[in-house]
C-alpha cells in the first residue's frame, strides 16, 4: 500500500482536483483499490463527489480514538474507489479531546491508516502547513507538490521545500514529483516558472501538466471525475496521462 500525500502551501494550486482525477483513474484504468481522504475542512473533495460534508463523520472522532476507521468509510459512485470524508470537526481537531493532551498527535494519522488493504491511499490536504498537512506527510510515503504557473505559487513552493526537509530529518518523506496545473503551453514565462521549480525541487518537476480546462470544475459540479464528463477533454487526456506518470514512480 502506497500513501501519497497531495500538497502544496498555497490555495488553488489544484490539490483536490488532482488528488480527485489521480485517484479515479487510478481505479477505473488501473484496476487499483483505491482511498481517497479528505483532509481539509473545507470538504471541497467531499463535495466534489457528491457528498454532504454535514451528513459524514470524517477522521476527526477516528483521531479522536471514538470511531474505527471502517466506520467512516464511504463507496463512491466508482467502482473500486472509496472515500472518507471532511467536515468541519477536522479544523483545530489536534486542540481537541484527546488529541489535545498527546504529545505525538501527528503521528496519529500513521497509525490510524496502517490498518487498511488499499493499493494506493490518497490524502488531500490544505492549503497551509497546519497540523492536518504536516500529519498527512508524516503519514505518507510520497508527497506530490502541486504547482501553478504563477510567480506566487512557485516562490511558495520553495516554503514548502524548508517545511518538507526539516520534517524529512523526523521522517522519511519523498517527493514523487512536482504537478503542474493551469498550464498554458504558451504561457510567456513558462521556462522562468519551470526553472525556479527544478531549483527548489531538482529533477521532481513530472513530465505530464495539466493544462487549463474550464471541464475540470463543470466535473465537480457534477460530483465526478473529469474523464467520466468529458472523456475527449484536455484535462481528462492529461489526468490520464499523469497518473500512468505517477504509477510509475510508485
Ligand atoms: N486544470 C484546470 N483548469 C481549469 N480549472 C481548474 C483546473 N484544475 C482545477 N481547476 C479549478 O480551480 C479551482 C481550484 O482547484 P482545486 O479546488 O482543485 O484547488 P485546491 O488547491 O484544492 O484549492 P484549496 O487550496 O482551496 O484547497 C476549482 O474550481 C477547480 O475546479
Ligand atoms: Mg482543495
Amino acid at each position: 500500500m502506497k500513501k501519497i500525500a497531495v500538497s502544496s502551501f498555497k490555495g488553488g494550486t489544484a490539490k483536490t482536483s488532482t488528488s480527485l482525477n489521480i485517484a479515479a483513474s487510478f481505479a477505473k484504468f488501473h484496476k487499483k483499490k483505491v482511498l481517497l481522504i479528505d483532509f481539509d475542512a473545507q470538504a471541497n473533495l467531499t463535495t466534489g463527489l457528491g457528498f454532504d460534508p454535514d451528513a459524514q463523520d470524517s477522521l476527526a472522532p477516528v483521531l479522536q480514538g471514538t470511531k474505527t476507521i471502517d466506520q467512516v468509510i464511504l463507496k463512491t459512485g466508482i467502482k473500486n474507489l472509496d472515500l472518507i470524508p471532511a467536515d468541519t470537526w477536522l479544523e483545530r481537531v489536534e486542540v481537541t479531546g484527546n488529541l489535545a493532551a498527546n504529545r505525538y498527535s501527528h503521528e496519529r494519522l500513521r497509525e490510524v491508516l496502517g490498518s487498511l488493504k488499499y493499493d494506493a491511499v490518497i490524502i488531500d490536504t490544505p492549503p497551509s502547513l497546519c497540523w492536518l498537512t504536516e500529519s498527512a506527510m508524516i503519514a505518507a510515503d510520497y508527497s506530490l507538490v502541486c504547482a501553478t504557473p504563477e510567480f506566487y505559487s512557485v516562490k511558495g513552493l520553495q516554503r514548502l521545500g524548508q517545511f518538507m526537509e526539516n520534517l524529512g530529518q523526523r521522517h522519511p518523506l519523498r517527493v514523487i514529483g512536482v504537478s503542474m496545473s493551469f498550464w498554458n503551453p504558451r504561457g510567456k514565462s513558462n521556462s522562468a516558472f519551470l526553472d525556479l521549480i527544478d531549483q527548489t525541487f531538482p529533477g521532481k518537476l513530472l513530465n505530464t501538466k495539466v493544462r487549463r480546462d474550464i471541464m475540470v470544475s463543470e466535473a465537480s459540479i457534477h460530483g465526478k471525475p473529469v474523464f467520466e464528463v468529458a472523456p475527449k477533454s484536455r484535462a481528462a487526456e492529461d489526468y490520464i496521462a499523469l497518473s500512468k506518470e505517477l504509477l510509475k514512480l510508485m
